[in-house]
């Protein structure tokens, strides 16, 4: 029986665990996820994941950075930080930013050139 609870108490450890990356350091905020004033969930959405992004874009205070410190338990080995850098979603803004960088640019030289002709005869017609 004894050894029936260990297994569920490790078990139940283990679900609670949350290991994150940020800047390449490895995060323990097992502890932390119930005093995060951010709360418990986006830490969760995170989880065993590269946080940088999301971390930075809340713009976390300097006393949340240093606060931060406490938690690092390692480093991310430098071979493993390439796949980091590259997500797959990075792929699909490539081909999206792509195929809208023509409509960008094309969209606004058409108007651009439709106000000048316009302004053309307008000035003529004076
Ligand atoms: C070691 C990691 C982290 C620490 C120590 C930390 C600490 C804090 C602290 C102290 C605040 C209060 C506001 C401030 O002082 O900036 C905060 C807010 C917040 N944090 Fe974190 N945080 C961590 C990671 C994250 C991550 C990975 C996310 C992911 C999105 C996140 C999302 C938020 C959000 C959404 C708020 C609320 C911002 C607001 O209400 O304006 N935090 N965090």
């Amino acid at each position: 029986m004894a050894e029936q609870s260990d297994e569920a108490e490790i078990q139940k450890q283990t679900t609670l665990e949350l290991w994150l990356i940020l800047h390449h350091k490895v995060y323990d905020l097992t502890k932390f996820l119930e005093e995060h004033p951010g709360g418990e969930e986006v830490l969760r959405e995170q989880a065993g994941g590269d946080a940088t992004e999301n971390f930075e874009d809340v713009g976390h205070s300097t006393d949340a950075r240093e606060m931060s410190k406490t938690y690092i338990i390692g480093e991310l080995h430098p071979d493993d930080r390439p796949k980091l850098n590259k997500p797959p979603e990075t792929l699909i803004t490539t081909v999206d930013s792509s195929s809208s960088w023509w409509t960008n640019w094309v969209i606004p030289a058409i108007s651009a050139v439709a106000v000048a002709l316009m302004y053309r005869l307008y000035m003529e017609q004076d």
